[in-house]
């Protein structure tokens, strides 16, 4: 093994607080160091020449380099590597910048210790380095989209438009979901079908989308790049390809009536149906629940399309990545009794006045109050119903209702200008594009928006609804006669994300809608590789965003897929066979469905996995580590950093890679100065840090230990943080047994973006620690061996 060590001065950066010569030669008598060479600029022409040279002249294997943040320049240098012919993964980067000259920058003596103990530390890491290769796997290119609402449709034409082979599995005998179903849609007020309708249209006759309506997904297995796709298309008792979709010859004939859910139970259909009038695909369906059998649709049609053997038909396909967009469910006002829906005749739901406002609705457009079929005089409109109410579990804002009242009531004033319209709000959320012009016009059109829950919905002794309410502007307690009542109801998770969640293995959120990878940065990505969500399975949204999320969907599919061929990433875990008891820790632990425990032994599907690390700090018997920062590799940083304890008190941290060594790098490029006591290790997560670590570390001398990692709940592994605080909350146990303080285990939460809490976190642990005494004191009354 021969060590390359290149110090970097980054011109006065590093090497104005940083002795380089005192430095230099310290490193140069340090065990398996071969070459050391301090450069002006290391990530300079001049600095990656000499790299290459030294590689091939004095033939180094393994390369350090000392400099700024790996988040900067470790690309840089791997290039180098690799055109120098070495494995990329013989490289490690000590931080002595952002981490050691520029928050040290009054301690000269220290901070050059400091350097050199980081060093120290990447040497010892380096020594246990092994080659890494990136292995390749054939993936196929086919996508799955669920659910055929705007956002699926959307997902599908963007990747079908592109070449890309696509199965649209949707429930429902027609695509077009519930976008398909409204009358128009803000803030534009246009037509949702007219411009819903064209795209259901091309999803049918696009000739790279199998479409399979009336159907549901079973199963999938596999991963990534390799999904096998089981289902059933439920027979519809009627031949696709022989309907001509001439509805009237057959529904005149049945002699079944029945509420059409499609008109959210208001208006009448037959066994015998078609969903909507632009359904996709163009064909009638027979209701198995309520036809009869009786066959006079089948004499009647004259298309030979009727088949009441049809059976249901089981489909099996495979695909590369799954687009997930099951949209949601109406929040059920019934769960609302104050408000009488069920009860009172003429309390409706936003849904259904959509229906009865539809040209193709139950009453063709016109808006009647159901009890009296006259056209209402006053209405009121009743905000978040189902929505920001603990006491129905729905805390969340569902982000339509408010525009959705204001469009609806805009529609009965221009329709009914002598009508009386009312919108009941606790807050209006009317931010978007063009929302807050849309709010002042339905003002302007003399809707009246009063402030305040409304209590409840009695029937007065005139037999009249009357509203209970509370109007917090002018503070006063009100009641109010309406003649028809809407209820904005929000949006909850469909009942068809389950099943769906339960397959795949998605996490959902506490509000039950599927959790995304990460709020912000990875909006459409699923924690599972190769699966991604769109719309609002993922929660409440607009029309336009489930469009945006349709897309992007598809483009991350795209992305993925494009080349035909995966990569794993050379840092996943890895089983050692022979150790593993098959204990299911692991698998139980994997947040991204990665382990599986085939005869009794775990195997990781290194194409999934993330790299986290959680599964090794799980393992009971050491079975599974992640290569690059081995048990090993860490043990080593340790003991590297504790050879000579020249501080006191003496800290190790384990950051996560994510958040809080991006913290202490902000530090950094901040100049927030504070002490020198620590040595930082670098993790992927605060997940992958093995209880045994802390031990270690106490137990060879360090005086106190930080685990520190993103915040809670945004954890880039989802929990790898809360898997990080169980260890730790049951470590602290522990150590209390072996003889040790607790305070000697300190775990913090700290964002990329606090530079300053880090910086004060360290100031706070040195005094706390100072105070408590050194660590060796404690180690002699317990049993380190314990
Ligand atoms: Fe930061 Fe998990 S990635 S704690």
């Amino acid at each position: 093994m021969r060590i390359g060590v290149y110090i970097c001065h980054c011109g006065l950066n590093i090497a104005s607080v940083i002795n380089m010569d005192a430095l230099h030669e310290k490193v140069e008598q340090m065990k398996g160091v071969e070459l050391v060479k301090d450069i002006q600029f290391m990530c300079s022409d001049v600095g990656q020449d000499a790299l290459m040279d030294d590689i091939e002249e004095h033939d180094i294997d393994r390369v350090l380099v000392a400099a700024c943040t790996p988040k900067l320049h470790e690309n840089t240098f791997k290039k180098v590597l690799e055109r120098a012919g070495l494995n990329t993964y013989l490289l490690e980067i000590v931080n002595i910048r952002e981490q050691c000259s520029w928050v040290h920058m009054d301690h000269h003596d220290m901070a050059t210790q400091k350097a050199f103990d980081l060093i120290k530390m990447g040497v010892a890491k380096l020594s246990l380095l092994e080659p890494l290769r990136i292995r390749k796997i054939k993936a196929n290119k086919d996508v799955l989209v669920i659910g055929g609402g705007v956002a699926g449709i959307e997902a599908a034409l963007t990747l079908a438009d592109s070449g890309t082979h696509v199965y649209m599995v949707e429930k429902e005998p027609t695509i077009g979901g519930k976008m398909a179903l409204l009358n128009e849609v803000f803030p534009t007020n246009d037509c949702s079908i007219c411009v819903l309708a064209p795209k259901m249209t091309d999803v049918q006759n696009h000739t790279n989308i199998d479409l399979f309506t009336y159907s549901e997904i079973k199963d999938i297995s596999g991963s990534v790049g390799n999904f096998t796709v089981k289902g059933i298309q439920n027979p519809r008792y009627v031949i696709i390809d022989n309907c001509k979709g001439c509805i009237d010859e057959c529904a005149r004939v049945c002699p079944v009536d029945i509420s059409n859910p499609f008109d959210s139970g208001l208006g009448k259909t037959k066994a015998i149906n078609m969903p909507i009038p632009q359904a996709i695909p163009q064909t009638a369906f027979i209701n198995s629940d309520y036809c009869v059998g009786c066959g006079l649709c089948k004499q009647a049609c004259p298309a030979d399309a009727i088949d009441f053997n049809m059976k249901a038909e089981e489909f099996t396909f495979t695909v590369g990545a799954v687009i997930v967009a099951t949209g949601y469910q109406g929040f059920d006002a019934k769960r609302k009794e104050e408000y009488g829906y069920g009860v009172f005749p003429d309390v409706l739901t936003n849904m259904e006045l959509e229906r009865l406002l539809n040209a193709s609705g139950p009453t063709r457009g016109k808006v009647v109050v159901p009890s009296t079929k006259e056209t209402p005089k006053k209405v009121a409109f009743i905000q978040c119903v189902g929505s920001r109410d603990e006491t129905v579990g729905n805390p969340y804002c569902s982000r339509v209702c408010c525009m959705s009242s204001m469009k609806n009531a805009q529609m009965i004033k221009e329709r009914y200008p002598d009508t009386e319209v009312t919108i009941h709000y606790i807050d209006i959320r009317a931010a978007g594009e063009m929302y807050e012009e849309y709010y002042v016009r339905s003002q302007m059109m003399g809707i009246d928006f009063i402030r305040g829950k409304v209590a409840e919905i009695q029937i007065d002794t005139q037999g009249k609804m009357l509203l209970r309410y509370e109007d917090t502007l002018e503070c006063t307690l009100c009641q109010e006669n309406y003649d028809l009542v809407v209820l904005a109801t929000g949006m909850e998770p469909s009942n068809t994300t389950e099943p769906i969640a339960r397959t795949l293995n998605l996490t959902k959120r506490t509000d039950r809608f599927l959790s995304i990878a990460h709020p912000k940065m990875r909006p459409v990505d699923a924690h599972i590789n190769g699966v991604f969500i769109a719309g609002c399975a993922s929660g409440p949204k607009e029309i336009q965003v489930s469009i945006a999320q349709g897309s992007a969907s598809a483009a991350r599919s795209t992305r993925l897929l494009a080349r035909g061929e995966l990569e794993n990433d050379p840092f996943s875990a890895c089983v050692d066979a022979e150790k593993c008891i098959g204990c299911r820790m692991c698998e139980d632990t994997c947040n991204f469905n990665t382990i599986k425990v085939i005869d009794g032994k775990a195997v990781v599907d290194e194409i999934s996995c993330q790299t986290c690390g959680s599964c090794s700090a799980s393992c009971p018997v050491d079975a599974i580590d992640m290569p690059h920062s081995t048990d090993a590799q860490i043990k080593a940083q340790i003991r590297a950093a504790l050879e000579v304890k020249d501080e006191f008190p003496l800290i190790i941290a384990f950051l996560c890679n994510w958040c809080s060594y991006a913290s202490a790098d902000l530090a950094g490029t901040s100049r927030i100065q504070y002490p020198t006591n620590v040595r930082i290790i670098k993790v992927m997560c605060a997940g992958r840090v093995d209880p045994d670590f802390v031990l270690e570390a106490l137990q060879g001398g360090a005086d106190g230990v930080i685990v520190a990692g993103c915040r809670l709940d945004e954890c880039h592994y989802i929990i790898g943080n809360y898997d990080a605080k169980h260890r730790m909350d049951n470590l602290k146990e522990v150590l209390e047994e072996i003889g040790l303080d607790q305070r000697r285990l300190r775990v913090e939460w700290i964002s990329a973006a606090e530079g300053e809490r880090f910086a004060k976190t360290i100031e706070d642990y040195v005094d706390e620690l100072t105070e408590l005494g050194p660590v060796g004191s404690e180690l002699q009354g317990g049993d380190p061996d314990e």
